[in-house]
């Protein structure tokens, strides 16, 4: 006489159904498992560049783009100069993929300051699971001296502000040029002061390692003591790196804005 077992064997078999033991059924199991896991994590990383994009603020209001491949070092009279800030970033961005720090792009006008930065994020897109985000430094001075009885920009603000805290790498560009004049001084507003110390305090935490954990890259036209005369020092400091191999420095290019 077959037993229930024997019987549900044979049903399987006659189904052409596949037999396993124990353990292959467990290895079975534990693949499943992996796989719905990084399904999941996938997804999680993919919800979270939304959020990070939806809170960007574009210059123009508009997201843009650039890659390593488009840098042209011929746009530059001086090529060498141009090639050679190309490989500065590439080498600079190959160490941001194991450790996290602030960088800053300082030159003048059209030299390609935005355009390298963008590269630099598109290869965080592309390359690693880190996550980025965009922000125009006169854009955010506008959402943030923005007459606050608008409850929906409010709100804006704040969203723009908890991802500004929290995103992997995050660029603040042109910083310096919302700062208008006071008087005689170029100083930025307390509350303008305030938001920045906010997101920089959040940004310099450590692990338990003691590693920075965030990357911060400010691109500007004005030079690192330029900036702590319109914002205060504590806020620079945090902000803005003094180590020289974390500074890429457009020395010898030219505005090739058409
Ligand atoms: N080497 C290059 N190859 C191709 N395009 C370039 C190159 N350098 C600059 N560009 C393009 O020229 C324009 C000006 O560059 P970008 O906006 O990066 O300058 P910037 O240094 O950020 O200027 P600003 O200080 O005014 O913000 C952009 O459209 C950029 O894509
Ligand atoms: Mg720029």
């Amino acid at each position: 006489m077959q037993n229930v077992s024997d019987v549900a064997k044979q049903w399987i078999r006659d189904k052409g159904g596949e037999l396993l033991s124990q353990d292959e059924l467990q290895k079975r199991l534990v693949a499943i498992d992996q796989q719905a896991e990084q399904k999941s994590a996938e997804d999680y990383l993919a919800l979270k560049r939304k959020v990070y994009e939806r809170d960007s603020l574009w210059p123009s209001g508009k997201k843009t783009t650039f890659t390593f491949e488009r840098w042209l070092p011929e746009r530059q009279p001086n090529k060498t100069a141009a090639t050679e800030i190309k490989a500065q970033t590439q080498n600079l961005f190959k160490r941001l993929r194991r450790e996290a720090f602030n960088v800053f792009l300082n030159g003048s006008a059209g030299v390609g300051k935005t355009a390298m930065t963008l590269a630099i994020v598109d290869a965080f897109e592309k390359y690693t699971n880190k996550t980025t985000m965009f922000v125009s430094a006169v854009a955010l001075r506008e959402a943030v001296m923005f007459d606050f009885s608008d409850l929906q920009a409010k709100a804006k603000l704040k969203r723009v502000e908890k991802s500004m805290l929290e995103v992997d790498v995050l660029v603040i560009d042109d910083f310096g040029s919302e700062v208008g004049m006071a008087g005689s001084v170029r100083q930025a507003t307390e509350r303008l002061q305030q938001f920045y110390m906010r997101v920089a305090d959040a940004r310099y935490e450590v692990d338990e390692n003691d590693k920075r954990t965030k990357c911060t890259i400010i691109t500007s036209n004005n030079t690192r003591s330029e900036l702590s005369t319109m914002y205060n020092d504590k806020l620079i400091s945090r902000l803005v790196t003094k180590k020289p191999a974390n500074i890429l420095l457009f020395v010898g290019l030219e505005d090739v804005r058409e």
